[in-house]
């Protein structure tokens, strides 16, 4: 059905249908009775309405802004939710809100929720369409009414969310959260997704089931009833924990894991608040970034990382110092790297001809490369063909200095660390690579800072 849609209005209204099987279980997630009222605020194709009809509940109401989305239902209007007078309230919201982050929204959108008393009070341009959908729901419930959505994570650990976190806090509880990483439930969506149960309630509960699941799985009917029941499986994890709290992050860890961040939160806390400049004037508090500490700096960039190689080529004594050691992202491990790769690296400035009678091994080695050397993206210069294109911070990393190397981009999802790596000086990094040097100005060794970062509280904070 996906396919039926224009690509154009797909992106502009953030339209993902919600697979049958996952609107199912999300309806059995609800308490409700035939004669509930319930709302689909952004109801696409309608797989909740269909499901919900079939299952004999009729009190049904739906939003939808494209008109050509589930013209079935006679529940259905055909207006913005975000600035529709909703005035009754439910006993059941459910759906799949859109998300866009204010800077992807079409101008017609940023304007219909710059004028929207409720974003202009609680959101600013750096949230995402979704929070409105939430924060109007929870309003638009009745006290004990439900909100069951799916939905990105995000909105529950970013700083400009705290509006929408601290809110919710207020209005009630979470009975239940399931949180999917990696597991691919929209196509092209690669987001982390949650689940979750909301209660409008003045009593709260104290504690939240939550379930995660670690898979690059397809979510099944049999998945999703193991997860509901808590039966134990691999990528399956289970936790109790309290509700969460105003001000804080929604980090879904157990509470000994957040008590212990947040002691790591309250000493990363910058000691002169006033002298720091607080550019949105959100953050109340103003943490201590690595930065303060270190130089940071990405890897260099050879444009091809094949022809660059050293691979056993008999060298003469000028070859010989022209390589340069280098690490890649791949041989990175926490605390060390797996090994060190040697790299051509020849002096600017040289001839064609001199490169041939002085680097002769070389010289031969690039010629069935050239052709692609050549076609390299050339950053606005000419490049020779056996020179790197990119010697980003060359002049960091020439320090006589060990630093410290970790991936530039890592899918930690299925792991349980990072991977920050001690490096001697006179190592390189590749372009995959980012690279940490300790400031004169830090009192703590390359090896304590090194420590730090490996250590499990870091990546769960992180
Ligand atoms: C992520 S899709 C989910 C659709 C449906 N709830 C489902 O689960 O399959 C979000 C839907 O919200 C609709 N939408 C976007 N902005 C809206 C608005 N302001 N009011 C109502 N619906 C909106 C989109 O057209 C899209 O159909």
């Amino acid at each position: 059905m996906e396919g039926t849609i224009n690509q154009s209005t797909k992106n502009k209204f953030g339209q993902y249908f919600t697979p049958k099987a996952v609107a199912d279980f999300m309806i059995e997630m609800a308490d409700v009775s035939p004669h509930s009222k319930i709302l689909e605020p952004s109801c696409g194709e309608g797989v909740f309405l269909d499901l919900l009809q079939q299952k004999g509940y009729n009190r049904l109401t739906a939003y939808e802004i494209d008109q050509e989305l589930a013209q079935k239902f006679s529940c259905v209007k055909y207006e913005s939710f975000v600035s529709a007078k909703a005035e009754e309230k439910f006993d059941l919201i459910i759906g799949n809100p859109p998300y866009i982050r204010w800077k992807n929204l079409e101008n017609d959108l940023k304007q219909e929720l710059s004028a929207n008393p409720i974003w202009v009070q609680y959101f600013n341009s750096l949230c995402d369409y979704l929070y409105i959908f939430i924060l109007k729901s929870v309003e638009l419930l009745h006290e004990n009414g439900q909100l069951i959505f799916i939905c990105p994570e995000y909105w529950m650990n970013t700083t400009h969310s705290a509006s929408l976190r601290n809110y919710m806090v207020q209005a009630g509880y979470f009975e239940e959260i399931y949180h999917f990483n990696e597991t691919p439930i929209f196509d092209k969506v690669t987001v982390s997704i949650v689940i979750f149960k909301f209660v409008k309630s003045k009593e709260k509960k104290e504690k939240i089931r939550v379930a995660k699941f670690y898979a690059n799985q397809k979510l099944t009917v049999e998945t999703l009833k193991n997860l509901k029941n808590q039966i134990p499986f691999k990528e399956a994890e289970y936790l109790t924990v309290s509700q969460f709290k105003t001000n804080e992050r929604w980090l879904l860890q157990s509470d000994e894991t957040r008590r212990e961040l947040s002691i790591l939160e309250s000493n990363c806390i910058k000691k002169k608040p006033n002298s720091i400049l607080n550019l949105f004037g959100e953050g109340k508090t103003e943490f201590h970034a690595i930065g303060d500490f270190c130089d940071i700096g990405n890897g260099l960039v050879s444009g091809l990382d094949k022809a660059f190689q050293v691979n056993g080529h008999a060298l003469n004594e000028n070859e010989l110092k022209a390589t340069l050691n280098v690490i890649k992202a791949k041989d990175l491990k926490p605390f060390l790297a797996k090994g060190i790769t040697q790299y051509i690296f020849m002096p600017e400035g040289l001839e064609e001809k001199d490169f041939n009678e002085i680097y002769p091994n070389f010289y031969t080695h690039f010629q069935k490369y050239k052709t692609e050397l050549e076609n390299r993206y050339q950053y606005n210069r000419k490049i020779n063909y056996w020179e790197w294109v990119f010697l980003r911070n060359f002049n960091l990393f020439s320090k006589a200095e060990k630093r410290i190397f970790v991936p530039c981009k890592e899918r930690i999802s299925n792991k349980d660390h990072f991977r920050f790596a001690l490096a001697d000086e006179g190592i390189f990094p590749t372009q995959d690579v980012t690279a940490i040097f300790r400031k004169p100005t830090a009192k703590e060794s390359i090896e304590y800072i090194l420590a730090y970062l490996n250590n499990p509280i870091i990546f769960d904070w992180l």
